[in-house]
């Protein structure tokens, strides 16, 4: 049999939603796929709206408790033949990938149609079908009129999703942008969900929100909150309990000693200055700069000299960097560095969109736009894998500062405190496994390993950290 995207919306869930509206007592408002009706039920109970909704499968629509509702008009059908104008629309609309769309021919549903249908809200053949609901829905609402769905986050920073957004924000505000924690649904679908309440015709900001899921309780978060996801038993230690974490090197003036105009290379050292330099989970394949570093016993050469004396004359005709200027007119070396032993791992002070730990491959130095973290007595690639799972990842995400743009701040006590399970409590077989991960992940770069070790260290932290980190991440970079 086709799939219909069966997945039905919690009735709490429902409650909430329908909660959302702010329409006059008497507003029209569609369900356009009805399924069990749990919006209808909600509809029914907390509002004095005209309801309508429509489904296409037979039996499911048989079974509706509401037919013969006076409040209720709802008919067997189509949603696509829709054209009747509404105040407010209220969906979870199916899921249904564009592969499978060509098999909903025995409904009298094919792309050519839906396409049409939505030819004043164009969007690529590969869109999903829960895209055209919402694109439909959006046409037939009335200037002014509010419509709320959950649906699967997958579309947001997708080729077609940038599409399916650009058309939304044409039409319409986007009000609110909710990311679920938990499952909202009957039963038990594994996926990753956002509601939307749109207002039509209007323009202004986006309030974005979490609201989490724990079985039939519901709570939702403005913005940035910080419950720790770890259980807090004994298990867990911190990881300045069993690694050293510092900055890389401070210069003071980066375009001085980064890539300095110098022939001589005596004192010149390879170091990493950029995040997006770093492709996958190592520094194998990394962009090296050349950077002076010239230690507190080190004796320069006659080039050098001169080059020190044109930087300092610089400094003191701009006036800055201030701390230089300060140190030349007191006489002290400031361009002798303190160069630490580089370390194993690397972590990135700035996050934008993706948070990784990075095996450190050559030992290079770096910049202190990263952190270094050095393992006390274990093993690097444990290590690897205790710091890249989304247990881990998602405290950086509670605890780190926005800055601006979308932008995250980790400071070194975020890294510092970090908890992580104690390794001492691994068993051999443990260790063995999560060394290997920590070694494929550096080796091949392969997301779906931070998937298992997740899952291996499942035992240590609460579950669904995932879905909370996705949806802070949804949070803090917008839609
Ligand atoms: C994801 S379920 C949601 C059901 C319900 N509103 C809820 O939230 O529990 C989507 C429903 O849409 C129905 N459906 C699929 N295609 C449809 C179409 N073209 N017109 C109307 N209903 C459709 C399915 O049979 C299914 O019951």
């Amino acid at each position: 049999m086709a799939n219909l995207g069966q997945i039905f919306t919690k009735q709490s869930v429902a409650d909430f939603m329908v909660e959302m509206f702010t329409l006059a007592d008497n507003a029209k408002v569609l369900d356009p796929c009805i399924g069990g009706g749990a919006f209808v039920e909600s509809l029914l109970k907390h509002t004095s709206y005209q309801i309508y909704g429509i489904e296409i499968d037979e039996a499911l629509f048989n079974a509706l408790p509401f037919i013969g509702n006076s409040r209720c008009c709802l008919r067997k059908g189509d949603f696509f033949d829709e054209m009747a104008e509404y105040d407010g629309i209220i969906m979870n609309p199916p899921y249904i990938r564009q592969e499978e769309i060509s098999y909903l021919t025995p409904y009298g549903i094919t792309k050519q149609k839906i396409q049409e249908v939505c030819a004043m809200m164009p969007i690529s053949a590969k869109a999903n079908m829960y895209m055209y609901f919402i694109l439909h829905g959006m046409q037939l609402l009335r200037y002014g009129g509010e419509l709320i769905a959950i649906f699967p986050n997958a579309w947001i920073n997708t080729p077609v999703g940038n599409q399916f957004k650009e058309q939304i924000i044409r039409h319409s505000q986007i009000q609110e942008f909710i990311s679920v924690c938990g499952n909202p649904f009957e039963g038990n679908p594994a996926v990753d969900v956002c509601i939307i309440k749109l207002k039509k015709g209007t323009t202004g900001k986006t309030h974005y929100r979490i609201l989490y899921v724990d079985g039939n309780n519901l709570y939702t978060k403005n913005s940035k909150f910080s419950p720790t996801n770890a259980i807090g038993n004994e298990s867990l230690t911190r990881l300045k309990n069993i690694a050293t974490i510092r900055r890389g090197i401070t210069t003071g003036a980066n375009k001085l000693f980064i890539s300095p105009q110098l022939c001589d290379t005596t004192h010149q050292i390879n170091i990493i200055t950029s995040p997006k330099s770093i492709i996958g989970y190592s520094t194998q394949n990394v962009r090296l700069e050349n950077m002076l570093a010239i230690r507190k016993s080190d004796r320069l050469s006659d080039e050098e000299q001169s080059y020190i004396h044109q930087c300092e004359t610089k400094i003191l005709n701009d006036g800055k960097p201030l701390s230089l200027k300060n140190q030349i007119e007191k006489g002290k070396s400031w361009f002798r560095l303190n160069i630490p032993t580089p370390a194993p791992l690397l972590f990135a002070y700035i996050i934008r969109k993706n948070m990784k730990f990075v095996y450190n491959t050559h030992a290079n130095h770096v910049r202190d736009n990263f952190y270094m973290i050095t393992p006390d007595n274990i093993n690097v690639y444990l290590l690897m894998s205790l710091l890249n799972n989304y247990h881990v990842y998602l405290q950086l995400e509670q605890q780190g500062k926005t800055y601006g743009n979308g932008l995250l701040k980790i400071q070194a006590y975020d890294i510092a405190d970090l908890q992580i399970p104690n390794p001492k409590q691994f068993t051999g077989t443990e260790i063995s496994l999560l060394t290997a991960l920590g070694k494929q992940l550096t080796e091949t770069g392969k997301e779906c390993i931070i998937d298992n070790i997740t899952t291996l260290l499942e035992s240590h932290y609460k579950n669904n950290s995932k879905i909370e980190y996705l949806a802070l991440r949804h949070n803090r970079l917008g839609i």
